[in-house]
């Protein structure tokens, strides 16, 4: 007896609290609306026209960049460094051999302008077989910037050079050998 008072009282607490919870937030949506819809509407849609004013250079801005970076490439090449190249190749050097003889990677002496996968007895992997074509400077410094996004499923497990000078610069070097 005592115990089922004391659940009525309590349940009937919860449910006012409740009621009083649901009231106050109706209330407080109530009062939003009338003020955004009356002397904030225009700010507000100005406000969400802005949300969208910020993504929409963001995206361009990434289009133009990866646009600008191929347009400059023939220019980067044109003033490239060599000896920086030479440098930048000792990230490869583990991997990759000049003397034509082939370690984990291909050898890459003559590598610029050679077809992709071309090195007979090297294992390539079935995406570097399919993606074909030649090694252009163009082909290799798309590669270079990001081996498994440009090959997928490559084995050549290296990042990428992120600076499109630093390529440049070691794809006249390769060009050397
Ligand atoms: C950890 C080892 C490793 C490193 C470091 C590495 N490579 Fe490779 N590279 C490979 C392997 C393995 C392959 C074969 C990839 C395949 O078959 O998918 C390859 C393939 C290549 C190819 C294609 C060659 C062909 O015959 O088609 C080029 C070009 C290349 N690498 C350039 C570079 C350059 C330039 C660097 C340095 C910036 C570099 N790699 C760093 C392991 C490496």
């Amino acid at each position: 007896m005592f115990d089922t008072m004391t659940i009525t009282k309590t349940a009937g607490a919860l449910i006012g609290a409740l009621l009083f919870l649901l009231l106050a937030n109706w209330a407080a949506s109530a009062v939003f609306h009338v003020g955004s819809s009356a002397s904030h509407g225009e700010e507000g849609e100005e406000g969400h026209q802005q949300a969208y004013t910020i993504e929409v250079p963001e995206t361009g801005e990434g289009g133009e960049a990866a646009v600008e970076e191929e347009i400059d490439f023939d220019a980067l090449m044109a003033s490239a460094d060599v000896a920086a190249g030479e440098k930048d190749f000792g990230k490869c050097k583990a991997c990759h051999k000049l003397d034509g003889s082939d370690g984990v990677g291909p050898h890459l002496n003559g590598v610029v302008g050679r077809a992709v996968a071309s090195i007979g007895g090297f294992a390539y992997s079935d995406g570097m077989v399919e993606h074909g074509g030649d090694w252009t400077h163009d082909a290799l410094q798309e590669f270079l910037a990001d081996p498994k996004g440009v090959v997928s499923g490559t084995k050549m497990s290296f990042a990428g050079l992120k600076d499109p000078q630093d390529r440049a610069d070691l794809i006249a070097y390769l060009e050397t050998q």
